[in-house]
């Protein structure tokens, strides 16, 4: 049976070993390779007893009582003395459970655990030794946290509504009950109905145009983490941007977003290149409405985007290499638990970084990882001013934590320039065919840290005698706040972008506006003096109209120096930026600058009464923390 192959025992990295004269050539010892399965703290499931293996689901999407209604059928592998399978499930009305092959159900008894804020509550079912489908007839309620039903008047057409759903980290839950756990993968086939106006896609085998009855099939080959179910619905158009990538988007944006997304065929033929094949077929785009809280979501085979990266110039496509490389580094080899986050987020902006220095040059790639140490300085610094110096850890402590809570500065950027420095410390060519053996020997399965240093130590460390120390790995993993030895890339164009503020601060010259890419201004804003006189800001506003840019990344770091220096004439178009757009790394900081002062806590605190009906649940959650709303 295959559930006990998958019950393999987990090696770890020896840690008895741990000084800088500790032997890195000898091998673990047995010990060290025998500890139990990794556990994941944030699902219910009890995979030594039954994983799931494939899912059936076949939905209603209703938007008048913004529901979905569905029959989750489970083909579930099992230890043969399991008496139940556990799932998980959050905020879900469960109708009735069978077991038994389609056509041959009979009831089976089933019970709810208790409810938990974050968690949700487990679904227990009975099984006899012989089953093996499971099926959940079951309705969402108000409290799906992974959907947002949007009303015509928040998409771009404002003819038809519009559906999508964000699974990471563990709100998959809340609209299909299931396994939510990244360490346990499955397939999965879908029939959804909708209003036959729409269009429904999910993270799968997907259509491209309407049908008239409105019932679109799906199909995911490739066994997937639960995080990874997706499912979007609205007056949605395809076009092809290459053999196997294109673009949905509502017809209003089509055109645009073709244009933006014009270079993917070749970031995916890079991607190949430096990492290994493309292992899911097609890669395609879908352009969400501007309410979707991330830039962008690794959807695998459709990558959900935010709106906002639609800069007209290609300014921002960097985003869409990054969630092209969680094909690899996350949807491939996935983190095994959100402890574990890091290595799908530090993983990916590495690869991000390297497929923009092979499309863009080192001198554009170079400028992405200054902007990622700036944030990560800064991060860090914020940790451990709030005395949460715990969580510069690249492996996190998230017990009784939301796993939201590890999406920080440090997964992302500490997890890059940890990775940038192995590079550096093995040298390109054996470091990247390191990478590639390890996306091709751990593909469709999970990985946790400690799996990852012992990989580490015996494919790269020992294998090519590299000169890295335990402790040093330590250090990097387990330990507080930022490496001496970290990477500090150069930037020839940023020096420029420092001698402009130089030369402004001194004779008052301003560079010319025609003369830098969205990257250099970035870094101009964010480097511009922390107080500056109200006739200087209004100046610089009157040479380069930062509060009207077209560009959301500069007029988001735009507003959170305008906030620092009360500049009052670019409020109302920040409280549009605010009611319009839901990405919440725009918002946290904007928020978080308001409410620093009374009279912007003031202004933030009506934005957010007319803003908060348009954010889906992970942003508004994140907001209301910051402004204490009720
Ligand atoms: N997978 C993440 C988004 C995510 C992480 C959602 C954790 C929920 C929980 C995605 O790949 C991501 O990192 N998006 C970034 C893009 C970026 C770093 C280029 C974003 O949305 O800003
Ligand atoms: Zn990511």
């Amino acid at each position: 049976m295959r559930f006990f192959a998958l019950i393999t025992i987990l090696a770890i990295f020896g840690c008895s070993d741990n000084t800088r004269n500790g032997s890195l050539s000898t091998s673990p010892t047995n010990e060290d390779l025998m500890t139990p399965p990794v556990k994941d703290i944030h699902s219910y499931a009890e995979p030594s007893q039954a994983i799931m293996q494939h899912l059936v689901w076949q939905a209603e999407v209703n938007f008048d009582s913004s529901r979905i209604t569905a029959k989750a059928s489970i083909q579930v592998a099992m230890d043969p003395k399991a008496e139940f399978v556990m799932l998980d499930t959050k905020n879900l009305i469960i109708d009735s459970v069978s077991t038994g092959t389609a056509g041959n159900e009979s009831a089976t008894d089933f019970s709810m655990g208790k409810p938990d804020d974050l968690l949700g509550s487990a679904l227990k079912i009975s099984l006899s030794p012989d089953t093996e489908w499971i099926h959940v007839y079951y309705r969402t309620t108000e409290g799906a946290e992974a959907l947002q039903w949007l009303n015509p008047q928040q998409t771009a057409g404002k003819q038809q509504p519009f559906l999508f759903t964000q699974s990471q980290a563990i709100l998959a839950r809340s609209w299909i009950p299931l396994q939510d756990s990244p360490g346990i993968r499955f397939t999965y086939e879908a029939t959804v109905k909708v209003p036959n106006q729409l269009l429904a896609l999910m993270s799968a085998e997907n259509p491209q145009q309407k049908n008239e009855q409105g019932i679109y099939h799906f199909k995911m080959e490739q066994p997937i983490p639960a995080y990874l179910m997706a499912l979007a619905v609205g007056d949605i158009k395809f076009q092809s941007l290459g053999p196997r990538s294109g673009v949905y988007a509502e017809e209003g944006l089509i055109e645009k977003a073709a244009y933006e997304f014009g270079e993917l065929e070749d970031m995916i033929s890079i991607a190949e290149e430096l990492y290994g094949p493309y292992q899911w077929d097609r890669y395609d785009l879908i352009v969400l409405p501007p309410s979707f809280p991330f830039g962008g979501m690794e959807n695998p085979r459709l990558t959900f985007a935010t709106p906002t990266i639609l800069a007209g110039d290609r300014s921002l496509t960097s985003l869409v290499a990054h969630e092209l490389a969680h094909s690899w580094s996350g949807n491939l080899v996935t983190n095994a638990t959100w402890e574990d986050f890091w290595l799908n987020e530090g993983f990916t902006v590495y690869f991000e970084h390297r497929i923009m220095e092979a499309l863009s040059g080192k001198d554009y790639s170079e400028m992405l990882a200054l902007l990622s140490l700036q944030d990560l300085r800064a991060e860090v610094e914020e940790m451990v001013q709030q005395k949460n110096a715990g969580d510069t850890h690249l492996k996190l402590d998230l017990k009784n934590r939301n796993p939201d809570d590890g999406m920080t500065s440090i997964a992302y950027d500490k997890g890059y320039y940890f990775l940038r420095w192995l590079e550096e410390r093995s040298g390109r060519v054996i470091w990247d065919q390191f990478l590639v053996n390890y996306f091709e020997e751990n593909a469709f399965r999970s990985m946790s840290t400690e799996q990852f240093l012992h990989y580490l130590k015996k494919n790269l460390i020992e294998k090519q005698h590299i000169n890295i120390y335990l402790d040093e790995l330590e250090e990097w993993i387990y330990q507080s706040g930022l490496p001496d030895n970290l990477p500090v890339p150069v930037s020839s164009k940023f020096e420029l972008v420092d001698a402009a503020l130089n030369s402004w601060a001194n004779n008052g010259t301003l560079p010319d506006s025609e003369l830098w890419s969205t990257h250099e201004w970035l870094h101009f804003i964010r480097k511009l003096p922390k107080d500056l006189d109200s006739a200087s800001v209004t100046a610089l506003d009157a040479s380069y109209d930062f509060t009207h840019s077209g560009n959301a990344e500069i007029q988001a770091a735009w507003f959170e120096k305008a906030i620092s220096y009360n500049y009052r004439p670019a409020y109302p178009a920040m409280a549009e930026f605010l009611k319009r757009v839901g990405r919440r790394k725009f918002l946290t900081p904007l928020y978080k600058a308001l409410v620093r002062t009374e009279s912007g806590k003031e202004f933030a605190l009506e934005v957010y009464k007319e803003a908060r009906p348009n954010y889906h649940f992970v942003s508004a959650n994140s907001i209301d923390d910051i402004l204490n709303y009720e």
